[in-house]
C-alpha cells in the first residue's frame, strides 16, 4: 500500500516538472511571478484521481494550535490531516512543525498532496517593522516592497507558504481598530503599497523557496464599517466601492496575488464571503484573477449570524457556489459539501474548479516537487532577524515617523541634552511591536527609553501614570523631572492593543490621565516633544497646543526604539507624511482630502447655509499628505508641456521643488488633479502621482510627472470607467491642503 502510494506520489512528481508556461496575459511588471500564468499538468493528473473526500479535504483550512487568532480551535486537525480532510493550515510554523505536519501529509495519506500553510504576516515575519498604517506614512513602495521581501524569507524559512497580506481596505473611521493594518485613506496610494507589497512577497518566481503567496483582503470594503464598530454592517454605492475602495485589491490582483480573503461584512446586504456579485463578477470574470479565494475566519458559519443563511450547511452551499473557494474554520464544507454534491446544490465543475485553484497555487509555490522546501531549520535560523532585516526595519521606521509639529525648532535635539523621559508608554518595549506582530519577539527589543538613553546625556524616567488608569499619584515626581532637565520627551497614546482586529474605540482621544498628565508637564513651562504612539488618527488637538513638537511614531516595529532616537537627536530626519487625515475632534468623521464640492461649499466666511459646522472649522487638524522635516521646502509654479491633450496623448507637468533650509531633507512631492465638470460629482482632489525627493540645503530639483488618460479616468455616469472631456486643475505641492493650481484642457 505505502509502495504503491510512493510510487504514484513520485509520478505526480514527475509529470509537475514539465509544467508548461502559457503566454503571460496581464501584467507587464518584472517583478510580478513569472509562473503567475503558469497551467500545471499534475493538477489535472490529481483531479482525475481524486475521490470527492479528497477534493474537498483540499478546500478546508483549519488553524493548528499553535497560535490563535479567531475565536475557535479544531482540536483534532491533525487526525483531520491524516485523515485528508484538511488540506491546509494555518497558525502553524517554525521549520520543525510543520514538517512534522507536512510529513503526515506527505507519507500517510492517500495521494500525498502537501499541505499549505498560511499565517498572518502582516508587517514583518520575525523582524517586526511598524504597523502598516506607519509604513503607508512612508510613502516608499520600494522599501515597502523590501520589507515585505524580508518578511516573506523569514516566514518561508519557518515552513509557510502564505501570508493574509496585503491588507487594501481603504478606511476614513478611526474608530475602527483595523485602520491600523492598512495603507490610510487614498486609494491610489493605497495601491501603489499593496501593489509594492504583493511583489515583496511573491517576487519573481513563486517557486522560489524563498517566495509566499500573498492574500488580498478583506474583499470588499471592509474598511467602511458603519459607526466604525468592527465587523459591522457596511452599505455604500457601487460607485463609491469602485472609485475609492476597490483601487488597492484590484492594483494587488493585477501584481499577480494568488489568494484573496473574502470580508466578514457584508456589501448591498449579501455577506462578502457568499457574494457572488463580489466574488466573481468583479474578481473573475472583470480582473482575470485565478488563484483562490478563502473566507475569513469562520465567515462562513457567521453567514447563520448574518441571516443569510438558515445553517451552516445551506451557508457552505451559498458560499462555494458564489466563488468561496476555501474554508477557513467553519468547518461546513468539510461538514456538507460531500451531500451537497451528492444531492445536485453544488456542481462537480464548481467543485473541480475550487480544487483546481488551490492545487495550483500548491504547484506554483512548488510544493509538488518538494514539499519539504519550506521546511529547513538550517535556513530558518540564517534568515531570522539578520543585521541586514533589522537595518531595514530601522530605516522604514525612520520613514513611517511623522513630524507634525516643530515650534522654534526644538527638534532635533542636542546628543547630550538633559532628558526627563515621561509617560508610560516609554518603556515598553512590547507596545513597538503592535497589533500583528507575526512571530516577533519582545526579546531584545529596546524601548523608546532605551533608545534615548543611548543618545542624551542624562535621562530622568518617571512614567507619570498608568497608560489607562486614572490615578495621578506619579505626577508630581515626573513634574520634578521635567523641571531638572533641560527637554522633556512625554511618550503617550494607546496601548497596542487597543488597534487591530476587535478593538473599535468610540473616542479617539488618548486616555485622560495621560491627557491630564502632559497639561501637567505643560505647566511647568519646560519643553517638551510628545512622542505619540497609536494606531489611528487620534483627537489630539489639545495635545498638540500643549507640546512644542510633535513626533507621530505608530508604533514602529522591533527596531522602533532606534529609530525614533535617531529622529529625536537629528542622526535622521522626519521623511513621513500622514497617509490619513487626523480630523480636530470624532464629530469631524468621517472627513477625508478626495471630499466633493458639495452644492454648498462653505466659501463665504461666517455664511450660515453653507456646509459647516457651527462650533468647528471644516478643515482637519492635520491634512493627507502632511508631515514636516527638519529642513524646509518651497514649490514653484507648475510648468505643463501643454495645455490640452487626448485620447492617445500625454502631457507632463513639471514642479521646482528647493530645500530652503539649512539641512538635508526628504520631501514627498504630492501631485493632485480635479476634474471641473463631470457626468457625476468629483472629488475636490485627486492624488495621482507622488515622489520622495532628498535635497542638500539650497539644492532645487524639477520633479516630474506624466498625465495620461488613466490618471484622469473615473467610474462615469454609465459606469464605464474613462475620462471625460474638459478642464482640469493641477497642483504639485506638500500635502492635500495644497491651493495653487495650473489647468489644462483634455479634449475627446
Ligand atoms: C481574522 C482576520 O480578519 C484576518 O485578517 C486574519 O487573516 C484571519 N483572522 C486569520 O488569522
Amino acid at each position: 500500500m505505502k509502495k504503491s502510494f510512493l510510487y504514484f506520489f513520485a509520478l505526480l512528481a514527475l509529470v509537475s516538472c514539465g509544467g508548461e508556461a502559457t503566454a503571460p496575459q496581464r501584467g507587464e511588471d518584472p517583478a510580478r511571478a513569472a509562473n503567475f500564468d503558469k497551467t500545471y499538468p499534475i493538477v489535472d493528473s490529481l483531479l482525475r484521481v481524486m475521490t470527492l473526500d479528497e477534493k474537498i479535504g483540499q478546500l478546508v483550512l483549519y488553524t493548528s494550535d499553535w497560535d490563535v487568532t479567531g475565536p475557535s480551535i479544531r482540536d483534532g486537525y491533525v487526525d483531520d490531516i491524516r485523515a485528508g480532510k484538511c488540506g491546509n493550515i494555518f497558525n502553524a510554523y517554525t521549520a520543525e512543525y510543520t514538517r512534522k505536519l507536512q510529513e503526515i501529509a506527505v507519507n500517510e495519506t492517500r495521494l500525498g498532496i502537501p499541505l499549505l500553510f498560511g499565517y498572518d504576516v502582516i508587517h514583518g515575519f520575525r523582524t517586526i517593522f511598524p504597523i502598516n498604517l506607519g509604513i503607508s506614512a512612508s510613502w516608499d513602495p520600494e522599501l515597502i516592497r523590501q520589507s515585505a521581501r524580508i518578511a516573506a524569507r523569514e516566514a518561508a524559512a519557518a515552513g509557510l507558504h502564505w501570508t493574509y497580506s496585503p491588507m487594501c481596505d481603504i478606511c476614513v473611521e478611526p474608530r475602527w481598530g483595523r485602520i491600523s493594518e492598512g495603507a490610510g485613506e487614498d486609494a491610489f496610494l493605497g495601491s501603489a503599497i499593496s501593489r509594492a507589497m504583493v511583489y515583496g512577497y511573491q517576487g519573481a518566481d513563486l517557486s522560489d523557496p524563498m517566495t509566499i503567496a500573498a492574500c488580498v483582503k478583506h474583499f470588499a470594503a471592509y474598511g467602511a464599517p458603519h459607526a466604525g464598530r468592527d465587523y459591522n454592517t457596511v452599505d455604500m454605492s457601487e460607485r463609491w466601492l469602485r472609485e475609492f475602495y476597490l483601487p488597492p485589491y484590484k492594483a494587488a490582483v493585477d501584481a499577480g496575488a494568488q489568494t484573496v480573503m473574502a470580508s466578514f461584512n457584508e456589501y448591498d446586504g449579501t455577506p462578502a464571503t457568499a457574494n457572488a456579485h463580489l466574488l466573481t463578477e468583479i474578481l473573475r470574470d472583470e480582473w482575470g484573477f485565478d488563484g483562490f479565494v478563502v473566507s475569513d475566519y469562520t465567515g462562513i458559519m457567521e453567514m447563520i449570524n448574518h441571516g443569510t443563511s438558515k445553517d451552516l450547511e445551506e451557508a457552505s452551499i451559498q458560499a462555494l457556489n458564489a466563488g468561496n473557494d476555501m474554508d477557513m474554520q467553519s468547518g461546513g464544507y468539510d461538514e456538507f459539501l460531500k451531500k451537497a454534491v451528492e444531492e445536485g446544490k453544488i456542481s462537480k465543475k464548481t467543485l473541480d474548479e475550487a480544487v483546481r485553484r488551490v492545487l495550483t497555487v500548491k504547484a506554483r509555490l512548488g510544493l509538488f516537487e518538494d514539499p519539504f522546501r519550506y521546511c529547513s531549520a538550517e535556513r530558518e535560523a540564517a534568515e531570522t532577524k539578520t543585521d541586514a532585516n533589522l537595518l531595514a526595519a530601522r530605516t522604514l521606521a525612520e520613514e513611517s515617523c511623522v513630524l507634525l509639529k516643530n515650534h522654534n525648532n526644538i527638534l532635533p535635539l542636542k546628543q547630550g541634552t538633559s532628558v526627563a523621559v515621561i509617560g508610560p508608554l516609554a518603556d515598553s518595549a512590547d507596545d513597538l511591536l503592535g497589533t500583528w506582530r507575526g512571530a516577533g519577539q519582545v526579546d531584545g527589543v529596546k524601548s523608546l527609553l532605551d533608545g534615548i538613553k543611548e543618545m542624551a546625556g542624562s535621562v530622568t524616567y518617571a512614567p507619570g501614570c498608568d497608560v489607562e488608569k486614572e490615578g495621578q499619584a506619579g505626577f508630581s515626581q515626573a513634574e520634578y523631572a521635567a523641571r531638572k532637565a533641560s527637554v522633556t520627551v512625554m511618550v503617550l497614546g494607546e496601548p497596542c492593543d487597543w488597534s487591530g482586529e476587535a478593538a473599535s474605540r468610540t473616542s479617539i482621544k488618548i486616555p485622560e490621565v495621560q491627557s491630564e498628565l502632559l497639561k501637567r508637564i505643560a505647566a511647568t513651562g519646560q519643553p517638551i516633544v510628545l512622542v505619540l504612539m497609536n494606531g489611528r488618527p487620534l483627537d489630539i488637538s489639545e495635545e498638540v497646543e500643549l507640546a512644542d513638537a510633535v513626533l507621530e511614531a505608530w508604533y514602529p516595529g522591533t527596531m522602533g526604539a532606534e529609530a525614533v532616537a535617531r529622529l529625536l537627536f537629528g542622526e535622521a530626519s522626519p521623511s513621513g507624511r500622514l497617509s490619513v487625515t487626523f480630523p480636530r475632534n470624532l464629530g469631524q468623521v468621517p472627513i477625508y482630502y478626495y471630499a466633493k464640492n458639495t452644492g454648498r461649499p462653505y466659501v463665504h466666511p461666517g455664511a450660515k447655509y453653507e456646509s459647516r459646522y457651527l462650533d468647528c472649522e471644516n478643515a482637519p487638524l492635520f491634512p493627507f499628505g502632511y508631515g514636516l522635516t527638519y529642513t524646509t521646502f518651497s514649490y514653484g509654479k507648475p510648468e505643463l508641456s501643454a495645455d490640452s491633450f487626448g485620447p492617445k496623448g500625454s502631457i507632463t507637468a513639471k514642479a521646482t521643488v528647493t530645500n530652503t533650509g539649512s539641512r538635508e531633507g526628504t520631501e514627498v512631492v504630492q501631485l493632485y488633479l480635479r476634474d471641473m465638470v463631470g457626468s457625476v460629482t468629483r472629488p475636490l482632489k485627486m492624488l495621482r502621482g507622488f515622489e520622495r525627493v532628498t535635497l542638500a540645503p539650497g539644492e532645487s530639483r524639477d520633479v516630474e510627472f506624466t498625465i495620461t488618460p488613466e490618471e484622469l479616468s473615473f467610474w462615469r455616469k454609465d459606469m464605464t470607467f474613462g475620462p471625460e472631456a474638459g478642464e482640469f486643475r493641477l497642483f504639485i505641492a506638500g500635502d492635500s491642503s495644497a491651493e495653487d493650481f495650473v489647468t489644462f484642457t483634455y479634449n475627446e
